[in-house]
């Protein structure tokens, strides 16, 4: 008798390798009996946070035994990893699930999973299994480790699968994982928010906030790096925050200096920063170490006190402005990127000249500007909403200012000869590399003898606005 034939263990590790061993039975016998090897694919939508996920449901399916697919239409599992931060998120998953149908008029025993934010939503889960009964499995983010599991459960019993948490206080370490690229990965350092922004839904999707033990984090590290990884992303909703809770007292600036003594690391990225949270002794350990990356990503989200007290934020602008200045002194050649909110409710032309005011002081070297988009349950949503024309007025004057003044500090390195981590080969070009250098801009560049995951040192010849096009002068020490 074999040992699966046992009660699967309690202990949650052991018991995801049991059933990834079951799966692997069931996937064995039925490619056997088509006569080829069985599909899997994972679409991804949202941030590093889903990315990461993502990863760890594909060490899963390749554990069991599936191959990549090529494309959607030729998975014989296919997972969509859900994003709920704005609507249009919600509405692009509506549309897939419509595709989804007629794979499965192709392919019926095709099995399509739903796991990832959008899950934790109760009439998110109520709409699919009323509209979308041909979904076989639906997960959420606190059970993404339970994939194995769910999918068995699937298989052998042939009806729609449901498993969501509301909540969850486990960390499960040591899954298999696959990474996207070779040379980059991003590590989780901590789950979960407890930030309670009043217009993000976040918090309630992904639960309270939780950090890993350093010890776990950092051996996962050291086992990426001696796997040929050189640039790692630390991944938090807010990593500044990271350490509460944890019998190891630790800060997030520690735990980035003990990161960056691991060999084989390179580079180190972070995101993302909370600004009330951003400590001077985080901008020493950056100061002070070149590997970490010269790049902080530091939301701000609006410029207007009124505004900030009212999202929840726990700073001024005069707080915001002090902090990336101290920033900008201490950390030469840093670039400062940030997020925008614009159509907040109750934002005047004022609130708004407040943040363009901020965007012209800080001179953000890139930004992203959202329209806000009310997230049910979350303390915003029940206010008084904008008119959108007036919205769309004021979004696009601060777009206007945030690409006025991001095109211009993209030019600040031309003429450079700058590091540049080698991430690809460039799309529109097939004899040319793109990659970026520490302040994370882009760079094209003729092919030479390094490839892929090495690090060149290339002369920023031309800016051409939001990349550069460069020449390599040699492979970097
Ligand atoms: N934890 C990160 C942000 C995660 S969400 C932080 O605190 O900065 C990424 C970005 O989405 C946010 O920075 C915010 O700008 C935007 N966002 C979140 N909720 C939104 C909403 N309801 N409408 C519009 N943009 C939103
Ligand atoms: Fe959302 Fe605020 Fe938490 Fe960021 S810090 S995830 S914006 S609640
Ligand atoms: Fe989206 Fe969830 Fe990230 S809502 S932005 S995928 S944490």
């Amino acid at each position: 008798m074999s040992i699966y034939a046992l009660e699967p263990p309690v202990e949650e590790g052991a018991r995801q390798f049991y059933f990834m061993e079951k799966c692997k039975e069931l996937v064995r016998a039925r490619s056997e009996k088509l006569g080829r090897p069985l599909y899997a694919m994972i679409q991804t939508f949202g941030c590093q946070m889903n990315e990461r996920d993502s990863e760890k449901i594909s060490g899963i399916m390749r554990q069991i035994g599936l191959l990549k697919a090529a494309g959607e239409e030729h998975a014989d599992i296919l997972v969509y990893n859900t994003c709920t931060v704005r609507e249009n998120a919600d509405r692009r998953l509506y549309g897939r699930l419509g595709v989804c149908k007629a794979y499965k008029q192709a392919n019926k025993d095709m099995i399509i999973g739903l796991c990832g934010c959008m899950m934790q939503e109760e009439h998110v889960v109520e709409r699919i299994k009323s509209s979308y009964p041909y979904v076989d499995i639906i997960f959420g983010t606190h059970n993404i480790f339970r994939f194995a599991e769910l999918l068995y459960r699937r298989l052998d019993s042939g009806s729609q699968v449901i498993d969501i948490w509301k909540d969850t206080d486990r960390i499960v370490e040591e899954l298999p994982s696959e990474r996207k690229y070779a040379f980059k990965t991003g590590i989780n350092i901590m789950f979960g928010c407890d930030n309670f922004c009043t217009y993000c839904i976040v918090p309630y999707v992904r639960g309270r906030e939780r950090s890993r033990e350093p010890r776990d984090i950092l051996r996962e590290i050291e086992r990426v790096a001696s796997d040929g990884v050189v640039e790692i992303m630390l991944l938090g909703q807010n990593v500044n925050s990271y350490g509460k809770g944890l019998d190891t007292k630790i800060t997030f600036s520690e735990l980035l200096a003990e990161t960056a003594k691991i060999d084989g690391i390179r580079r180190i990225r972070f995101m993302t920063s909370h600004p009330k949270d951003l400590s001077p002794e985080l901008i020493k350990v950056i100061a002070g170490n070149e590997k970490i990356a010269r790049h902080i990503h530091l939301p701000l989200q609006s410029g207007s006190d009124r505004i900030l007290k009212a999202m929840n934020r726990h700073y001024t602008k005069e707080q915001y402005t002090d902090l990336a200045r101290l920033i900008r002194s201490e950390i030469p050649d840093v670039s400062i990127t940030t997020d925008i909110i614009v159509g907040f409710p109750g934002e005047s032309e004022n609130d708004v000249d407040d943040t363009i005011d901020v965007i012209e002081k800080v001179r953000f070297d890139g930004a992203f500007t959202f329209e806000y988009s009310p997230r049910s349950g979350t303390p915003a949503a029940k206010m008084e909403q904008l008119d959108r024309e007036f919205v769309q007025r004021n979004f696009d004057r601060v777009l206007g200012t945030v690409q006025r003044i991001s095109k211009e500090q993209a030019g600040r390195f031309e003429g450079r000869i700058m590091e540049v981590l080698t991430e690809g080969e460039d799309e529109k070009d097939p004899s040319r590399y793109t990659g970026r250098i520490s302040q994370n801009n882009v760079v094209h560049f003729p092919k030479s003898g390094a490839g892929i995951g090495s690090f060149v040192n290339v002369s920023l010849d031309e800016c051409m606005g939001f990349y550069y096009n460069g020449t390599v002068i040699g492979e970097a020490p």
